[in-house]
This record gives structure tokens, C-alpha cells and sequence, in this order.
């Protein structure tokens, strides 16, 4: 559903629970990473793109420190809770507005009671941040409401931190700062050091095609918590030759060439991606300001090469969706996006080869394996905003 209807129907569906009208509206983009995989956690060098879809929340504040927020797409399914102590955790969505009720409180802050629609676009498990968006959403919202005064890059700080410790998954800071601060037209470059960032134009006449494979792994799954540790091993061990590096982020390619031999094979392909793949993510930063997306499209299907031979979180779907898009006339290049065993694929195409990129990769995806992903066509969207 296009973004104009959603801000429609998540005011309609708050009037017709509330009998009132929201006192604000906020949007929060879900995200695509063009490129810069699993660099996050390792201080490394991100380069997401906040996309034209969205998580939607309606809501007004009330006097009883309570909130009651319905899932319009989660079929109308309801959640209430305490805003005034830390609420309980029973799973699902309304683990993440709770989670923020966490975050608030951990920082002295007392956010208001409310009451609450909420509706996303994002697809949920497809590695396009559903979850970030939600974070991001009910943050703003619970901060206009409350008066609590908070730039987006902390906002982006206050969600991750709500996601790690409150909900349990153990991500970067990725999803959630290209959330809060994406730009239309724009990829964010950011250094996930300091968060320090800045904006790539991307090049008009382009979409980003994303293409879900429908696998679904969850990132609480202990393979994404697998390759933090090995990176994590990989630092200490090579700690005992270097002992100035932090993390991988402060490995360069000649350190690996130097003491790679006294890492276990694994550990020096999992240190090996992250190293060249912040690299990668300088590089496209570059092309992408030359325009040459030729070049760009390369380094796309390196860094998916890099992702499915040394950091080993490519699937056969994905790499049948990449290699498919990438023998397509207009399409630069294409990778899995996201923490990857699953969720989707990205292709960056000239706006006139959409039709003819889907076609043919809906056509050898269904030879294969029997059925046709969704497609998204999507375009680079801003951050986090109050609406209507
Ligand atoms: C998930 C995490 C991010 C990042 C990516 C992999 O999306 O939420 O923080 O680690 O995986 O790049």
C-alpha cells in the first residue's frame, strides 16, 4: 500500500478505536543496505538506504500511565501494558514499544500513558528492518508525547540498546541510525566507530529492486550471534601481534597477509570479508559520487561473494536471485542485504529495467525452486518524521 494510504488508514483505525482524534502521526522507514554487511558490530563502515516503506503509529497521550496499542496489520490484535515500571516480556510486537518503556525509564525518563495504532508495510523476517521501524516509530511518538527532547542519532542509540538488552537480539547499530536519519535520494555513509555520517546521492533514473527469498531466520538465531564470536576470536588472536587493534575495523588486508597464518582457515575468512568489505563500502561511497555504477555493480557482487564464500551467510536462493539479476541488461549488480540465511536480495537497476529485472529473476527463481518471490520496487526514502 502506497505511504499516503497508510497515513489514512492508521488516522481512521486510531478514530474509529479511539473515538478521538491522534495527537500525532509518525513514519519510520524499514531499510536496504546497498553494502557494508556485518561491519556494524565491528566498527566498521555501513552504507544503508532508508526505503519508501514504513511503520505507521497513531496516538495520543492519556492521563493513566498505561498504553494500548493495536496492530492494525497484526489483525487488529491488542496489547496494554504499565508505562510507569519496566512491563513484562511475553514475545511478539508489543515487545518492542515495551522495550522502549525500558529504554525511558533506564534514563530517567518518564514516558506519558497512551493510546495507540500502529500499521508497517515493512515486510516482517525479510530482513528489511520491520523491526527498527517499529523501534523508531514509537520512539518519536513517545517522545513528542512526553516533551522529552531527542536527536535522531540517540534515538537510533536508545532503540538499539531497547532491542539489545530488553528484547534479546544482539544487533548493530545499523538498522536503527538509518531509521532515524535516512534522506530521500540519499544512502547514509556512516562510520558505526562514532556514527559519524554522511550522504551519497544516489544517481536519479535508478530503483532498488529487493527480491525475498520468504527464508526465514530470526537474527536471535545463534548463527548471527556465531559470527559476532568468531570476529570477536579473531581480534584476540591476532591482538597477540598487533596489540593496538580494537576490532577488526583497525585490521588492514597486509595485517592479514602478515599474521592471517596463526588464525584457525575460519576465523581468517570471517576476518577476511569484514576487512575487504569496509573497503568495498569506501569504494561504492566514491563511485557512487562519479556516478559510475558500473563500478559500483561490481562491488555489489563482490561483497555478495565475499558474504556466500568467506563470511558463509548466503543461501542457494540468494545467490540464484543475484546471479539471476545480474545477467539482466540495466541491472549493475545485486547482493543479499541484511544479516543474510534468509530474507532478500537487492539489485540496483536503471529505472527502465525494473520490469525486465523481475520478470526474468521471478521466471529462474520458480525453475528452481518451485515459486515466485515478492518483489519490491523501492527508492531511497527519509528517516523517521512526524506526519499529519
Ligand atoms: C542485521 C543487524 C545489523 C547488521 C546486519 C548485518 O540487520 O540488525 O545490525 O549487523 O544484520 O550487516
Amino acid at each position: 500500500m502506497a505511504e499516503h494510504n497508510l497515513l489514512e488508514e492508521v488516522q481512521h483505525a486510531f478514530e474509529a478505536r479511539f473515538q478521538a482524534q491522534p495527537d500525532v502521526v509518525v513514519r519510520a522507514p524499514g531499510r536496504v543496505n546497498l553494502i557494508g554487511e556485518h561491519t556494524d558490530y565491528n566498527d566498521g563502515f555501513v552504507l544503508p538506504v532508508a526505503v519508501d516503506r514504513a511503520a505507521w503509529v497513531a496516538a495520543r497521550a492519556i492521563d493513566d500511565p498505561w498504553a494500548t496499542i493495536r496492530a492494525v496489520d497484526m489483525r487488529n490484535e491488542e496489547a496494554i501494558f504499565t508505562v510507569a515500571s519496566v512491563p513484562a516480556s511475553v514475545g511478539g510486537w508489543a515487545d518492542y514499544p515495551k522495550a522502549l518503556v525500558w529504554a525511558f525509564l533506564e534514563r530517567g525518563l518518564h514516558p506519558v500513558g497512551l493510546e495507540a495504532v500502529l500499521t508497517s508495510n515493512v515486510p516482517v523476517g525479510a530482513g528489511m528492518s520491520s523491526s527498527a521501524a517499529l523501534e523508531l516509530a514509537f520512539a518519536e511518538a513517545w517522545a513528542a508525547l512526553s516533551g522529552f527532547e531527542i536527536e535522531p542519532r540517540e534515538l537510533a542509540v536508545l532503540c538499539q540498546q531497547a532491542e539489545n538488552e530488553y528484547v534479546g537480539v544482539n544487533c548493530g547499530i545499523m538498522d536503527q541510525m538509518i531509521s532515524a536519519c535516512g534522506k530521500a535520494g540519499h544512502a547514509l555513509m556512516m562510520d558505526t566507530r562514532d556514527l559519524k555520517h554522511r550522504y551519497v546521492p544516489i544517481p536519479e533514473g535508478l530503483a532498488l529492486v529487493v527480491a525475498d527469498s520468504q527464508v526465514r531466520r530470526s537474527l536471535s538465531n545463534s548463527a548471527y550471534n556465531a559470527r559476532r564470536g568468531e570476529c570477536e576470536q579473531a581480534v584476540s588472536l591476532l591482538k597477540q601481534h598487533k596489540p593496538d587493534i580494537a576490532s577488526l575495523r583497525d585490521v588492514t588486508f597486509q595485517d592479514l597477509q602478515r599474521y592471517g597464518k596463526h588464525l584457525p582457515e575460519t576465523l581468517l575468512r570471517r576476518a577476511r570479508h569484514v576487512v575487504t568489505e569496509n573497503q568495498r563500502v569506501l569504494h561504492v561511497a566514491k563511485a557512487l559520487y562519479k556516478k559510475n555504477l558500473d563500478e559500483v555493480g561490481v562491488l555489489l557482487v563482490d561483497g555478495h561473494r565475499s558474504l556466500r564464500d568467506d563470511y558463509e551467510v548466503s543461501l542457494p536462493q540468494l545467490d540464484v536471485l543475484v546471479e539471476a539479476a545480474i545477467e539482466v541488461e540495466g541491472c549493475y549488480g545485486a547482493r543479499l542485504t541484511g544479516a543474510g540465511f534468509g530474507g532478500c536480495v537487492i539489485a540496483l537497476v536503471a529505472e527502465d529495467a525494473t520490469d525486465d529485472v523481475i520478470a526474468h529473476i521471478c521466471e529462474v527463481y520458480d525453475d528452481r525452486f518451485g515459486n515466485r518471490p515478492p518483489v519490491y520496487v523501492t527508492h531511497p526514502a527519509d528517516g523517521v518524521s512526524r506526519e499529519g
